[in-house]
This record gives structure tokens, sequence and C-alpha cells, in this order.
């Protein structure tokens, strides 16, 4: 007899099971089903025989799902009902046991924050190791002048080392959300039971101890409605894959015959089908289109989590193909954007050559007569109109004669003027601190490894 008179519809069970993608948890629901077990044989709960028996039956489970010669029945669920299924088949009726004191939604809750614990480390490691990269191609081109864009338009000059710098510090702070996310991840919902703890003396100190968290959880309705650590984690998915979305953005452009700044190594491009002179920046392309799609995924738990009633919910099955294909999509990003910047070579002649379009020293030319006493804004004025006098008869601005200098403005000496042009000062003036001044970038430099370095 059961509780139901006819059996599930097929439709009813496609659209409900999880099996599908929660298979991969498998690893966690062993691993928390162990600790569960010993916990139960501790606190008498089960003998010691029992315990055993389980845990015996539990490492025969995981070897077959590691050697993935389990064999799925249609009937399963979810990955946590086919273990258990499984385990009683293989160990016998004390398979059964395996569940006292435990429901499938601090199960699920565990298994879960248990994934995202193992995803933000993976994610912590990688973007270190982006950073280190980072540093050392920044070391390497530390004084390589470039010049720096607002807007896209070329701005002011800067060292290539300290814009290949600005990203680290956006990973530094990818990192430290990735710290967080950990910490968030620190409290144990296993044992909270369906929703309102269990019927047993249960020590579920000795359950966060053994999977490693700091506490248990301290309301067992929050327990198994809790998913912010997975919010969390998302969204430093998406800051950081919007992160690698610029970095990808820039190396595609760089790597156009237009600039001619960098040349991607052929490992990370592509061919064309039709034109064999083609050489495409697929991965940087990719890295620029895959952070939406991280974003979405954020957005689309939140979704889930939106209005919803506590304290477990099906809904909440639908958390993880959002964290999987998260972690999966970062971590190929990660990689992606660490072999491109390790390989890439940088063209110091095209980079130079763009950074001494005297134009881009039109805001130094303007604290030039700032110094002389100039207010800045009449200064930016008097340089505009040079600027458009050189540019309407194709000439530079070394080429303005002494004459239609003063003309605009009485306060400007020609000789100064062309010293600051012939001696290209402009990136070493930028003395300030975070500027680009190579003094600076070197500070700077060692503040990033330094940060780096410190956990
Ligand atoms: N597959 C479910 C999930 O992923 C497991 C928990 C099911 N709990 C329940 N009460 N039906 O959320």
């Amino acid at each position: 007899m059961s509780r139901f008179s006819e059996p599930q519809d097929l439709d009813f069970q496609r659209i409900n099971a999880s099996l599908g993608f929660d298979r991969r948890l498998w690893p966690y629901d062993i691993a928390q089903s162990k600790a569960h077990v010993t916990m139960l044989a501790a606190a008498t709960i089960i003998s010691e025989r029992e315990r055993n028996e389980l845990l015996a039956g539990l490492d025969s489970v995981a070897a077959e799902l590691g050697a993935e010669s389990f064999a799925f029945l249609p009937e399963d669920e979810d990955i946590h009902s086919a273990i258990e299924r499984r385990l009683t088949e293989l160990a016998g009726p004390v398979g059964g046991k395996l569940h006292t004191a435990r429901s499938r939604n601090d199960q699920v809750a565990t298994d879960v924050v248990l994934f995202v614990r193992d995803a933000a480390g993976v994610g912590r490691a990688s973007i270190e190791e982006l950073i280190s990269v980072l540093l050392a191609r920044a070391e390497e081109h530390l004084d390589w002048p470039m010049p720096g864009y607002t807007h896209l338009q070329r701005a002011q000059p800067v060292y290539l080392g300290h814009h290949l710098l600005a990203y680290a510090w956006m990973f530094l702070r990818d990192r430290r959300r990735f710290e967080q996310v950990l910490e968030a991840c620190s409290v144990l919902p296993l044992g909270a039971g369906a929703l309102a703890g269990v019927n047993f003396a249960t020590d579920r100190t000795l359950l966060a101890d053994e999977l490693g968290f700091s506490a248990p959880s301290p309301n067992s309705i929050d327990a198994v409605s809790n998913r912010d650590f997975a919010l969390d984690y998302l969204a430093a998915c998406a800051t950081c894959a919007t992160h690698l979305s610029r970095l990808g953005a820039e190396l595609v452009l760089w790597s156009t015959s237009e600039f001619g700044f960098c040349e991607l190594a052929d490992a990370w491009t592509s061919g064309s089908s039709i034109m064999p002179q083609k050489k495409n920046p697929d991965a940087a392309e990719m890295l620029r289109a895959k952070a939406p799609r991280v974003l979405g995924h954020h957005s689309a738990l939140h979704g889930v989590l939106h209005g919803l009633p506590l304290s477990y919910n099906k809904d909440l099955q639908e958390d993880k193909e959002h964290l999987f294909d998260t972690a999966d999509t970062l971590a190929d990003c990660l990689a992606a954007a660490r072999g491109m910047l390790a390989t890439v070579t940088f063209d110091r002649e095209r980079l130079a050559a763009a950074a001494a379009d005297e134009m881009i020293a039109a805001v130094d030319i303007a604290d030039l007569l700032v110094r002389a006493g100039v207010p800045f804004r009449e200064a930016h004025g008097a340089v505009s109109a040079l600027v458009r006098r050189a540019l309407d008869d194709g000439r530079s601005l070394s080429e303005l004669s002494d004459d239609e200098l003063s003309q605009q403005s009485a306060a400007l000496d020609p000789q100064a003027f062309r010293a600051l042009l012939d001696s290209q000062s402009w990136l070493e003036s930028k003395g300030s601190h975070g500027g680009t001044a190579l003094a600076r970038v070197r500070e700077q430099l060692v503040a990033a490894y330094e940060a780096l370095a410190a956990q």
C-alpha cells in the first residue's frame, strides 16, 4: 500500500527529476552520508556494527560511481535516492537506516554548500594563477609606453605595465569576493531535518567538524531554505566573468591589424574556413561573450528565491544547473585568460608609435599654462584651440609657429612648449600616487605582489 493510487505521469517525472544533472554531487553526498553515519553511531542512534556496514556499503557505492559502473534506474529521481537505493541493495536492510534523523532537504542543502565551497576554492586558486601571470607580464612590460584610452579615444599615455596591473587589481578584488563566499559556506545545514529539527539526540557539532564547517546552522528553517551562499558565489563569478570580458575585449581589439598592439599565440586562435590570411581571436571573443551567461545564472537564482515561502520548496532544485554551468564556464574562462596572457606578445614599436602621438600631450600643455598661473578651464580652452588649428591643416602640434602659440595664450612659453613635446615626458610627469610614472608603477607592482601573497 502506498499513499498514491496511481503511478507517476512520465511527463511529471521529466520535470521533477534532477538525476540528469545532480549526479555530479555524488562525492559530496557520499562524504556527508559517511559523516552522518559516523555521528549516528557516536550518538548511539545506530550500533557500531550498523555504522561499519553502512560505511562499507557507502564505499562500495562510491567505487561504482567513481568507476562509472553505477547502474542508474529509471525510477531514481535524484542522486540522493539513487545512492540510498544502491546502498540498500549492497548492504541489505541496514541501508534503510541511513536516512535516520535526516531529510533530503537538509541533505541537499549540505551537498550544495559542499559543492559551492569546493567551487569557490577552485575559483580562488585559479584567479590567483591568473594574477601571477598578469604580474609577471606587467613586470616584463613595465616601461613600455602605450596610449591610454577614454571613450576608446587616445587620451593620455601610460605604461603597458600600468595597464596590465589594472587587471591584477580587479582580479585581486575578485579573489576577496571568493573568500567571502567561502565564509558564507562555513555554516552546516545538515541535521536540520526536513525543516524543524529531528527527533533524535544528534550531535551536529560533530557533523560540522567531520565535514569541515565552523558551526551547525542555528535555525533549522533557515538551514533548509538558505541558498545565500549560492547567490554570493554566482555574484562573485558574475563580476569575475565581467572582468574577464573586458580583458577579452581588449585582446580582440589590440590584436587587430588596425591596433597591432599584440599578437595572440597560435594556440589561442583559429583560422577562417574561407579567408586563409585570418587569425581569429576566438578565445578572447568567448571571454567577452560568456560573461552575460554567468550573470544570467545569478539573476535566475535570484528569480527562483524571490518571494519563495520558507522553508524547502521544490523550486530549490533549480539552483543546481545554474551553479554547475557557472562553475564550468568560469573555470574555462579563467584558464583561457591565463593561457592567452601567458603567451601573448606585445609590439613595442606599435605601442610606442601610438603613444608618441603629440595630441595626447594636450593635458600636459594645459598644465604648463596652469603652472604659469592660468586657471585650468582657460588653459583647456587655449589648448583645444591649438589642437583645432593643427588638425585643421593637418599639422602636428610642434609644427605650430611661435606666433600661433602666443596668439592663443600670452602665458604660453613657446620654448617650454617645444621642450615638452620633444622630451615626451608625459608619462614620467604622472607621479601622483597610483599614477603611471615608472617609479609609481614599480611601487604598485610590489604592492600587488604583496597583496597576492597576503591571504
Ligand atoms: N532533488 C531535490 C533537490 O535538488 C532533493 C530534495 C528533495 N526534497 C524533497 N522534499 N522532495 O532539491
